[in-house]
């Protein structure tokens, strides 16, 4: 079983004398719950990729507890410096060449001369970094393929039955409930790999330079966002329709009328966008019941947040024989 302890100052001791001694815990951010690393030991990350149940070729985000701290990893260009500044502490992931004598394990990149960096906003991510006092690699903390956890309980309901963390640190719901925005900063135009709630367009305007839209170099491993299939219930998953079938469960956004699913649940009822992507990872589990075979999806706009609630609902609909992460 593994130990849910409160963020405390003694259950933030334990979590980082654990992250030295090389396991792993499972802690809140402001986006998703990740797991935690030491990123510069390599017996930590492996034991990381397994207990995942990840491919190896998926690389892993290092999370720090400074710019500084950083700087100590990754060489920092004027875009990268800019986007810290105004974005950091917060859910943005920078893309950036390992510096010479970088300290993070070869293995949380993947084979590649790049390191993905982000410094969380969440206080309990960052008194756990700096308790451990080393930068930690941190997935989403489920299995791989599945749904993202926005919640303690979503952790331990992941690993059941399979190989634990050593211990969750608990600190409520995740308030933003999708993973970090990814911005590759290697090459010569900024790449979106991945869509979240820093804005391809807040990019834009804060280097003046225009974001491509990734979908990535197929010569290069993929971004797990890239990859098709993603954070994916049990039940199918059937997008942008307002009537569901009578034995199929209704993932809503904005109000319904005379709806015959057999279960339903509102993204948000006020149709805010903000709201809806904080529930979508909690409603997706609640939902995915043992007798529901098809989860519905209402029409999400396209438009601010709706972007990368659109980009994981379609991953959640893809056809489930891609390779999953
Ligand atoms: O919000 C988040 O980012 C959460 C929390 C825990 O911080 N973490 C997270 O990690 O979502 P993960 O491993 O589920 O997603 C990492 C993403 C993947 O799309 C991965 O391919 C990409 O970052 N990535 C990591 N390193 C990369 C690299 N060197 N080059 C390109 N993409 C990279
Ligand atoms: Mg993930």
């Amino acid at each position: 079983m593994t130990d849910v302890l409160s963020p405390s100052s003694s259950g933030l001791a334990a979590a980082g004398l654990a992250l030295q001694h090389g396991r792993l815990v499972a802690f809140p951010t402001e986006t998703i719950y990740g797991l935690g690393a030491d990123a510069t030991s390599d017996a930590a990350i492996a034991l990381l990729y397994a207990t995942k149940g990840r491919p190896q070729f998926n690389p892993l985000i290092v999370h720090v507890a400074s710019a500084d701290e950083a700087a100590a990893l990754v060489e920092v260009s004027p875009w990268a410096e800019k986007l810290m500044l105004q974005f950091w502490p917060g859910p943005l992931t920078l893309v950036l060449p390992r510096a010479e004598g970088c300290a993070a394990s070869l293995l949380c990149s993947a084979g590649l001369d790049t390191l993905a960096i982000r410094c969380p906003a969440h206080p309990v991510a960052r008194a756990m970094i700096d308790a451990a006092g080393v930068p930690i690699a941190a997935p989403s903390a489920n299995r791989s393929g599945h749904v993202s956890p926005t919640t303690p309980q979503h952790v331990v309901d992941e690993f059941a039955g399979h190989d634990e963390p050593s211990l969750v640190l608990a600190g409520g719901r995740s308030p933003i409930g999708l993973e970090s925005t990814v911005l590759d900063l290697t090459g010569d135009r900024p790449v979106l790999l991945r869509p979240g709630a820093v804005l391809a367009s807040e990019i834009e305007a804060a280097l003046d330079t225009t974001v491509q839209i990734g979908l990535g170099d197929p010569n290069r491993p993929n971004a797990p966002g890239q990859l098709l299939s993603h954070y994916a219930p049990a039940a199918r998953v059937r997008l942008d329709t307002r009537t569901p079938a009578a034995d199929e469960a209704y993932l809503a956004f904005g109000p319904v009328h005379q709806i015959q699913a057999a279960h339903m649940l509102n993204l948000s009822e006020q149709g805010d966008l903000q709201e809806a992507a904080a529930n979508l990872f909690a409603h997706l589990r609640a939902l995915d019941l043992p007798d529901i075979k098809c989860i519905a999806v209402a029409p999400i706009p396209e438009v601010g947040l709706g972007i990368a609630i659109n980009d994981r609902l379609r991953r959640a609909a893809a056809p489930r024989d891609q390779a999953r992460t």
